[in-house]
């Protein structure tokens, strides 16, 4: 189903109480939304479902009464919540495990694309959705999913990931209680762990928002710029220089696209599998600028089939950024350690803490686990 066709699907659930709600606070339709739940209500199998279950109803609460003493937009929230709650439906960790399961089932479906994986999209569309936070004013993060919207959605860092949002969107059709937010950062995390890579913890919480909470353009990294520029926007999210490098290692996987991003190739020989090798190669490898018409890109004088951005390559030219890769190259270990805290902290930025239904994050089982 297109978006505009399941819009117009969300539009005609909208409930006749919702709808009075909206009037009544003089909300705007909202053009996405998370329609209310239709999966039927799990039982509490055990203490921790319990617990977590109680943990989502208190968190609804908290966002209740959050969104009711906020502005008229945040209200919407409340409807969306409130819906939950009156029907019942508190999905456990083993709800959020089985849309983890449905996400990782997709990413062979692939078949000709790239390398034959969805995941690095995938982790790259949960990058973005969550690396649009600003610290100071609080805004943008993984929170709302403004992506959705335009002009988020069409800004040029997000060129190409309406790939990953319309796979997203077949997996929302089937587990419509999910919000976008935490749908889409499940799917960074189910990437990541299938692609090999640590385990993520993670935990839901994230809400639905609407268009006018959409970031501006700029708040995602330019690839071209140098060191000044990475310090400026990920510090700007709340990351320091060991943090910066060790999210930077997220192009052990995937590629770049002349028709998106006017770069173009693969950062390592194994694009669809988490390794170190990103930085051993930066270190190992002869880079020598491409001769192209395309953007200032580096490749590998060797075979001349990898590449790095400019951003990259200031990991090996500053001298603070060197140390840090020198020892991811050296320990892979330690930069799955410190890339798994870095990433789970990503995901949850612009999160209010009453927001989580768990005090803790969880670690999400891996397809083949038991
Ligand atoms: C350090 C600043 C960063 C810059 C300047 C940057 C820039 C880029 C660019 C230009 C592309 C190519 C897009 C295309 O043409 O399709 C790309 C792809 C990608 N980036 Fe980054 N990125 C940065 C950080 C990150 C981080 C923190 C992560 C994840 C933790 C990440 C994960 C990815 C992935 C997985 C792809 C491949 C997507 C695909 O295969 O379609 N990047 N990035």
């Amino acid at each position: 189903m297109s978006f505009s066709l399941f819009r117009a699907s969300v539009r005609r659930a909208a409930t006749a109480p919702r709808a009075q709600l909206r009037s009544q606070l003089r909300i705007p339709l909202r053009k996405f939304s998370t329609p209310p739940p239709e999966a039927p209500v799990p039982t509490p199998k055990s203490n921790t479902t319990l617990y977590v279950g109680i943990g989502a109803v208190v968190a609804a609460a908290g966002v209740a009464f959050y969104s009711f003493s906020d502005s008229g937009s945040n209200a919407v929230k409340t409807g969306v919540q409130a819906a939950k709650v009156k029907a019942n439906f508190v999905p456990t960790k083993e709800d959020y495990q089985k849309v983890y399961s449905r996400i990782a089932g997709i990413f062979d479906d692939a078949g000709d694309y790239d390398d034959g994986s969805y995941a690095p999209i995938i982790l790259r569309l949960a990058w973005h959705s969550s690396g649009t936070y600003d610290k100071e004013s609080k805004t943008g993060g993984s929170n709302y999913a403004t992506m959705r919207f335009a002009p988020e959605s069409q800004h040029g860092a997000n060129a190409g990931l309406n790939v990953a949002r319309d796979l997203m969107e077949n997996i929302k059709k089937e587990f419509s209680w999910i919000s976008y937010g935490d749908l889409w950062t499940l799917g960074g995390v189910a990437a990541v762990q299938e692609m090999n890579g640590p385990k993520i913890p993670w935990r839901p919480g994230r809400v639905d928002g609407v268009q006018t909470q959409a970031t501006p353009d700029g708040r995602l990294p330019d690839a071209s710029q140098g060191s000044d520029h990475l310090r400026k926007i990920f510090g700007r999210m709340g990351f320091n220089d060991q943090e910066i490098v060790a999210l930077s290692g997220g192009h052990a996987v995937g590629r770049c696209h002349s028709n998106r991003s006017g770069f173009d190739g693969p950062w390592t020989f194994s694009p669809t599998t988490m390794t170190n090798d990103f930085f051993k190669l930066l270190f190992d490898e002869k880079w020598v600028w491409k001769k192209w018409n395309g953007p200032k890109q580096l490749e590998d004088k060797g075979t001349q089939s990898l590449m790095m951005l400019p951003t990259d390559y200031v990991l090996v030219q500053d001298k603070i950024f060197k140390k840090h890769a020198r020892a991811y190259a050296d320990d892979e270990a330690l930069f799955f350690k410190d890339f798994a805290a870095s990433c789970a902290k990503l995901f949850e930025l612009g999160v209010p803490t009453e927001q989580w239904v768990s005090p803790e994050p969880w670690i999400m089982k891996n397809v083949d686990e038991k």
